[in-house]
């Protein structure tokens, strides 16, 4: 026993008899008695079999809890973007309920676009009500993992290419859910980049990006956000599977970030009793299933934290206080979550959450394009449009995998945009054809090619204005988890469909509805484009919102779109850096993805990261920072004057990126380091502010491995994008040596 332990044990026996006496009932079920005090007593009545059940599952979804004890069972569901439907209790098959469908909020992608953290703590909040009612502990998101290639499968369930506007993001979207007594997930920790063979692609990554790029959104969920579970990815780093990682989980994530929740399985991602019984596993779900992981069915007995591990316990090779250590975190998050008496009763599918799912959509559909004025398209001088493309009317809330929904809602583009501009201005045509959704296979389309091609060139030469709305989809190699993308191209023919809709009809705006970027190779030859995402259950309403001008464009892309896979950083190495060789994948770009790579290496990107048009223009002026030197501890404030110089009102969001003039380690250019969003009426104009911690300023020295802050020059930049850049200011940082700072 440790000495903390040992105190524990004469409080616990102290309590007890007050807390017998008061309400009769045992310490760990007593409300007013410290958490950790209650964990302790639970965990000391309960037998290694009971410990042993605890931390593995009982069915798809669920942990059995202590039934003995009436320590309640633990639920889960997917996640990020709404509740999932029921599943059978043993197999990969919707249960056939009726009333498990939910409110399909906006994928990830898009709730980043918004740039908006207010946004995501009320979208947080959606989630977590929702998971409440229908009876969840937890969710199986967000997830965080930084797009680092346009091909990945599960981008639209992240939050785009820069951990800061990642971390920001993730916060108060965790602190949304919790605050409903259910505890959100933070996944996948950690590397998990691309879908390719990612049960046992190895990724080599050096320690400053893993440090600079691939974890600060995972610390900001702990430290910032105080998640109570995380899960494990299913991909190995240092040849090891990150779910039972030593340095991953013991060493990061419990050691240096304190991290005092559970740590869980990806479905089926633990492979080895010892090393998930020391090396931080605390909760071992999916594993040994059919469906989507390998043979077996019905044998949790058989789980790595089940029999197994209970036989190494008791033959002495496995101490028993790891067992205990992960009995103590499933019993912290059962008085967080389904034994907080406290806790809210949720709610469902209320007018509130329909409403921000429309908003988020809103916030977070990208303006990319926008010449002559194309949009937006005015009721009353809108007739005849031809809306055009599969995505007008194919439900994008079913596939992609895990985050697949079943909306009680779902309002397609062509349903929004009818209802907006009237049936009778409005046809549709669809204009190519995917195949039916598989998880693991692409099916051909049932229809004729050429004849929907030839009936939407008709349509489009008849038409005032097209609308084409493609892009991808969740089919399986399209965006959707367990493999990746073949190709940058559009699928199902859609870059000669545009090229050729574009000819009879040069009146058209292209709207994109993917979680990942595309080649765009008809860009020149349309005047607009927009970036649409997987929106939910408003997506159509919200489309029409921008389109027709009700709402004006504020969302920035969260991840640059290059002019080709090439010009992307993860495809500059050849095999190495993608899809890997040998079981590896070496991320020798190191610290340039995404803007930096095409910042640092002049490859310019065809929309850049942070780019968002608004119907408006704004003015940026007097960047200035309120010193001209700060040491390590400081706090730089940045402010700047915002004017809406157009017409209509609007918002924008000011990115703010740092450089650093002669770093001791090379940098990229530029790396984003705070973001303010502000809405202004016509010819309003307003101060925004930002502040920065100078110890954000630091880089990760691998040769110490520590942050280091050098005393030098560094500038601050102001930016609609970032490469739009409308300002800057600089300042010293004075420290004696570079500074070791966390
Ligand atoms: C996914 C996870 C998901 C889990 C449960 C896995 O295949 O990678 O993100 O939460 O399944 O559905």
């Amino acid at each position: 026993m440790t000495f903390k332990q040992k105190t524990f044990a004469i409080f616990l026996s102290i309590a007890a008899v007050f807390s017998a006496k008061a309400a009769e009932i045992p310490p760990y079920l007593d409300d007013s008695l410290p958490a950790e005090l209650r964990i302790e007593d639970a965990l000391s009545r309960m037998t290694l079999d009971e410990k042993i059940a605890l931390i593995h599952a009982q069915s798809k979804f669920s942990t059995p809890g202590c039934p003995r004890l009436g320590i309640p069972e633990i639920w889960m569901s997917d996640g990020p973007h709404g509740v999932r439907v029921e599943f059978d209790w043993d197999e990969w098959k919707w249960a056939g309920w009726t009333n498990d469908s939910c409110t399909a909020m906006p994928a990830l992608t898009c709730l980043a676009a918004t740039f908006n953290p207010e946004l995501a703590g009320r979208y947080g909040k959606v989630i977590g009500e929702e998971a409440r009612f229908r009876k969840k502990d937890i969710i199986l998101g967000p997830g965080v993992n930084i797009y680092r290639t346009p091909l990945s499968g599960r981008n639209f369930e992240y939050m785009g290419e820069d951990p800061v506007l990642a971390s920001r993001m993730v916060v108060p979207y965790i602190q949304g859910v919790q605050s409903q007594g259910v505890s959100a997930c933070l996944k996948h920790f950690a590397l998990n980049n691309q879908e390719h063979d990612r049960d046992l692609v190895n990724v080599v990554v050096d320690e400053r990006a893993l440090n600079e790029l691939y974890l600060p959104a995972f610390r900001a969920g702990v430290v910032d956000g105080g998640v109570w579970s995380v899960m494990g990815s299913y991909n190995r780093y240092k040849g090891t599977h990150c779910t039972h990682n030593d340095t991953l989980v013991n060493s990061i994530l419990k050691g240096q970030w304190g991290f005092d929740g559970a740590f869980i399985t990806d479905w089926g991602s633990a492979h080895d009793t010892r090393e998930a019984a020391l090396y931080g596993l605390d909760i071992e779900m999916g594993s040994w299933t059919n469906g989507l992981t390998w043979g077996k069915s019905n044998a949790y007995n058989n789980y790595y934290m089940a029999e197994p591990l209970k036989a190494m316990v008791r033959a002495g090779e496995i101490d028993e206080k790891y067992v205990d250590e992960k009995v103590r975190r499933v019993l912290r998050l059962c008085l967080r979550t389904n034994m907080n008496r406290a806790r809210p009763w949720g709610s469902m599918h209320t007018d509130e959450h329909l409403a921000l799912a429309r908003e988020v959509s809103r916030q977070g559909i990208v303006l990319l394009k926008n010449e002559k004025r194309t949009l937006p398209l005015k009721a009353a001088s809108a007739r005849r449009i031809a809306v055009i493309g599969e995505n007008a009317v194919k439900s994008l809330t079913m596939g992609g995998g895990s985050s697949e929904l079943k909306p009680r809602t779902e309002i397609s583009p062509l349903a929004g945009l009818t209802e907006r501009f009237g049936a009778d201005n409005v046809v549709f045509s669809l204009g190519y054809a995917s195949g039916d959704p598989d998880y693991s296979r692409e099916l051909p389309s049932p229809y004729d090619a050429d004849s929907l091609r030839r009936a939407a060139l008709e349509a489009a030469r008849q038409a005032d204005i097209v609308l084409f709305i493609g892009g991808l989809n969740k089919n399986y190699r399209q965006d959707c988890e367990g493999d990746d993308r073949l190709t940058y191209d559009l699928p199902f023919g859609q870059n000669e469909l545009i090229a050729d809709l574009a000819k009879v009809n040069p009146n058209i705006a292209v709207i994109i509805v993917s979680g990942n970027a595309v080649a765009m190779p008809w860009a020149d030859k349309v005047p607009a484009i927009v970036q649409s995402w997987y929106l939910g259950s408003m997506g159509g309403a919200a489309l029409a919102d921008i389109i027709s001008g009700d709402a004006n464009p504020s969302g920035k892309l969260p991840f640059s779109i290059p002019y080709k896979l090439d010009d992307c950083a993860a495809h500059a190495f050849g095999e190495r850096g993608y899809p890997g060789v040998d079981g590896n994948v070496y991320y020798d770009e190191g610290l340039l993805v995404g803007y930096r790579w095409h910042d640092t290496k002049r490859i310019p990107a065809r929309f850049p990261f942070g780019h968002g048009l608004s119907y408006t223009d704004f003015k940026y002026s007097g960047l200035k920072t309120d010193r001209k030197e700060y040491s390590p501890a400081d706090t730089i404030t940045v402010t700047m004057r915002l004017e809406n110089t157009g017409s209509v009102a609007g918002a924008e969001s000011v990115q703010f990126y740092a450089s650093q003039k002669s770093p001791r380690l090379s940098r990229p250019a530029r790396e984003l380091k705070a973001f303010a969003k502000t809405s202004l009426r016509p010819g309003e104009n307003t101060e925004v502010e930002v502040r920065i911690p100078a110890a954000e300023l630091a880089y990760f020295d691998d040769s110490q491995h520590r942050w280091v802050l050098d005393p030098d020059e560094f500038t601050i930049h102001a930016g609609s994008s970032s490469t739009d850049l409308r300002g800057k200011a600089s300042f010293r940082i004075k420290s004696p040596n570079s500074l070791a700072i966390k």
